[in-house]
């Protein structure tokens, strides 16, 4: 079997598909829809990054393909409903770089307590400034995180090793980690926190959840932080509160427009103000972080490749089934409409198959069944399962 590799996946990768058996094409860049289509032919598996798009186009030319590795967080750039229509299972990496956001907010916690950012600009302008006004220890004061999930729990915990008292406002129910405590709403955590960093998903309605209203709503000389995404936050707003001094400081690591190349020149009314600290959406970029991606999707591509195992694939129903010994594993991907199993069941008890073991997981328009057969599967029973109406794709692993 062949897997292409793309966008400079971390060199693990390319060597667990090697030591699995596979024949390896790792390259550095994205290809096109048109490049990739060429390349496709006979590939069974593709590992991306964020700047390749699947579209339609390319998933009909990828007529081998069995699974896309998103060796990111975001899958935004893969056409999933389609793929899981063609059977193609995709997969990403959702929580390796959550540890470095957590080292990063704290990083910024600290450094604008500190006013790091406008002490070392003026060392650097030869201005020797030595003042305590204005920098204050973190130990005591409180962090509100908005948005308490993967990061926002974790932050939680490393926040409180280094003496922060936590208060945290979610949308949905969350487990309080540690001390953290839950408060009722965005105002009230708003009123309390001397830091408010923000951890919200990138859903639409979160978009504008941070403007002219909820800035004056914080503490005077708080701090603020956003390393969720760029579209929640009101820059312009933020910009106002930061020159007014109502806000001691900010960070900010995304925002609502990006450069999209490297060197791009970058454009917002953050640019220039003291105690700001601004980076380039690096908040999950770590050479850590890297690593971790590549080992967690490869692992997730062979472990659907050797054993069927869909857990947290992004688009196919999630089937984890134990390993059996002497048994042929039968990978069904079917429509999910009444009786697509008991057609299936039936046929395989027609032609002397037990089933020995068989989990089913449906999402939406497609069901997905692992099945653990034992007795003699013919290619004919196959192509019988295959020539199903309602089947999508069979593929037999064996025992
Ligand atoms: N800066 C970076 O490089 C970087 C890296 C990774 C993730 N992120 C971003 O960080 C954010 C958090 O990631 P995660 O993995 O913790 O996500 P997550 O889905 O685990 O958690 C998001 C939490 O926010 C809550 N939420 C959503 N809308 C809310 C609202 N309006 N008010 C209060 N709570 C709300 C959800 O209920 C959930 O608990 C995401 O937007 C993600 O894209 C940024």
């Amino acid at each position: 079997m062949k897997v292409v590799l793309l966008e400079n996946i971390h060199p693990l990768a390319a060597e667990a598909f090697r030591r699995a058996g596979f024949e390896v094409d790792a390259r550095p860049g994205s290809l096109s829809e048109h490049e990739l289509s060429d390349v496709l032919q006979g590939v069974s598996l593709l590992g991306i990054r964020s700047n390749t798009t699947i579209t339609r186009n390319v998933l009909e030319a990828g007529k081998d393909l069995l699974a896309v590795g998103c060796f990111c967080i975001g899958t935004n750039q893969v056409d999933l409903g389609d793929a899981a229509e063609r059977g193609v299972a995709v997969f990403n990496a959702p929580f390796s770089n959550t540890r470095s956001v957590v080292e990063l907010v704290l990083a910024e916690i600290l450094a604008l307590a500190r006013r790091l950012p406008e002490k070392t600009q003026r060392m650097h302008d030869g201005v020797w400034d030595k003042s305590a006004k204005g920098s204050h220890e973190i130990r005591g004061r409180t962090l509100g995180i908005v948005g308490y999930g993967n990061i926002g729990t974790q932050l939680s915990n490393v926040a409180e090793a280094v003496g922060l008292r936590v208060i945290f406002y979610d949308t949905a129910d969350r487990l309080a980690h540690g001390n953290a405590r839950r408060v009722a709403t965005l105002e009230d955590l708003l009123a309390q926190a001397d830091v408010v960093s923000l951890h919200v998903d990138g859903r639409p309605g979160n978009a504008g959840l941070f403007g002219a209203d909820q800035f004056a709503l914080m503490k005077p000389r708080s701090i603020f932080i956003n390393a969720s995404r760029g579209m929640v936050v009101d820059d312009a707003a933020l910009r106002a509160n930061i020159l007014s001094g109502h806000l001691a400081g900010a960070a900010i690591d995304v925002f609502p427009i990006e450069p999209k190349a490297q060197g791009d020149p970058f454009e917002s009314p953050l640019r220039g103000l003291d105690n700001v600290i601004l980076t380039p959406h690096v908040g999950g970029s770590t050479e850590e972080a890297q690593l971790d991606i590549g080992d967690f999707v490869t692992g997730k591509l062979l472990g659907y490749l050797q054993n069927g195992t869909t857990a947290l694939s992004v688009n196919f129903p999630e089937v984890l089934l134990p390993h059996l010994e002497g048994v042929t594993r039968l990978l069904l991907l079917h429509r999910n409409q009444p009786g697509a199993m008991a057609h299936v069941n039936s046929a395989l008890a027609d032609n002397g198959l037990n089933v020995e073991q068989q989990q089913l997981s449906t999402s939406g328009a497609m069901g997905y069944a692992v099945t653990d057969v034992r007795g003699p599967l013919t290619q004919a029973v196959v192509d019988q399962l295959r020539a199903m109406p309602e089947i999508v794709r069979v593929d037999v692993l064996p025992g």
